[in-house]
């Protein structure tokens, strides 16, 4: 059977219009595929391979692990020498009272278990959440996301879920003592990249304390250096009650977490003991490549590199066609004045070997979302493919 009659037939289809390009190998930020065409890739498998394919140090972290052992059992029984390094330089990162990590399989979990920590924690279920918010897609992750669109033929959700404004300090009034938790993304990325403003974030948390309320953040897109700093609550010097993080994390691997204090965690552990369970969780090949690309990232001047090359696709990047952009880092969205230039844009850089790509629900904007490690040069051919494609619009 030819590939794309079994990609049809074999595989559950996500969207009447896949991107369908057959991929041969990769390598830095190149895909390279079976019709023998180079693309770059502008979007880094959405914000996950974020040191690049097959970076060495990845790989050989990678190899190492597998020459020790694989999955040996689930999450939370034995002493893993890989999954306690990731745990520490985790721990080393973040600040203080975020010590203690539970590794998961990916984002929409760890926001799911991050929830369910702060019922257990609160003895409350309320969650406040905010317009265009994207969060995962499970029932529960899905319930605190915003698209009506999405979610309408999956009812009944979660109850006792309230969406309020993004950036609205007027609608932090909904936090109340009935409030279990707020789950936030501290740059909103599915929304088009949006950022709120440091009087809205310190006024967040400051309501969240005095309410009572657990205050998530979840950096699942914006964790791990995607923004400029290692993560995003960082630009606003607010501390989040549980983080949580996957994508650009596992390096290309798959791996979630959510990261609390000791104190919090440890009420996962009884009424009921196993309050959160998860087979694959803290799976050692997928920490190993999560704790070497946390290393390359956490090196000397990495970080700072980021902001000047995401200034440099923005510098690059002026055309009459373009509206706005957004944009943190190398976390970016691309307004255009039509989903339908978004649509033939799109449509337009792949067929000349720059992979770009939509936001779920932003329909107007395409993301530019590449690996941190992209050259000057590299950027630089990227944004001419863009602008070629901008002129004929
Ligand atoms: C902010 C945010 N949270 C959660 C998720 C869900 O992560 P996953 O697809 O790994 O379940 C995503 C995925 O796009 C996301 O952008």
């Amino acid at each position: 059977m030819h590939p794309k009659e079994v990609f049809e037939k074999h595989l559950a289809p996500t969207s009447p219009f896949p991107m369908g390009v057959h991929i041969d190998y990769a390598k830095g930020v190149y895909l390279f595929g079976k019709n023998g065409k180079r693309y770059i890739d502008f979007i880094a498998g959405i914000g996950t391979s974020s040191v690049g394919h097959q970076h060495p140090k990845v790989l050989r972290a990678i190899k190492n692990q597998l020459d020790k052992h694989a999955h040996v059992m689930v999450y939370g029984e034995y002493l893993q020498d890989i999954v306690l390094e990731l745990a520490t330089k985790l721990a080393s990162l973040l600040p203080a009272p975020l010590s203690t990590s539970y590794f998961v399989n990916s984002g929409t979990e760890a926001n799911e278990a991050a929830i369910k920590l702060a019922k257990r924690a609160t003895g409350k279920h309320n969650v406040i959440t905010f317009k265009k918010s994207y969060h995962g897609s499970t029932q529960g992750s899905m319930s605190v996301s915003d698209s009506e669109d999405k979610k309408r033929n999956f009812r009944p959700l979660i109850p006792g879920v309230e969406k309020i404004e993004f950036n609205s300090i007027d609608c932090l009034s909904s936090i109340t003592k009935q409030t279990a938790a707020v789950i936030i993304e501290p740059i909103q990325g599915d929304a088009g990249v949006r950022i709120p403003s440091q009087e809205f974030m310190t006024a967040l948390r400051n309501k969240c304390t005095e309410a009572g309320a657990l205050l998530i953040f979840d950096e699942v897109q914006t964790g791990i250096g995607r923004t400029g700093k290692m993560f995003a609550f960082e630009h606003f010097n607010v501390i989040p009650d549980i983080i949580t993080l996957a994508k650009g994390f596992g390096g290309g691997l798959p791996i979630g977490a959510f990261i609390a204090s000791y104190k919090l965690m440890k009420l996962l552990s009884h009424k009921p003991m196993l309050g959160h369970i998860t087979t694959f969780g803290g799976n050692p090949i997928s920490c190993a490549s999560a704790l070497a690309t946390l290393n390359i990232i956490a090196e000397h001047f990495f970080l700072t590199q980021i902001e000047p090359k995401g200034q440099l696709i923005e510098e690059l990047l002026v055309h009459t066609e373009i509206k706005a952009i957004r944009r943190k880092g190398l976390m970016l969205a691309i307004e255009l004045k039509t989903e339908e230039k978004v649509n033939k844009l799109i449509e337009y850089c792949i067929a000349n070997g720059v992979i770009i790509y939509w936001f779920l629900s932003t329909r107007n904007c395409f993301r530019i979302s590449p690996p941190l490690t992209i050259t000057q040069d590299e950027i630089k051919e990227a944004c001419g493919v863009i602008k070629g494609g901008l002129d004929r619009l």
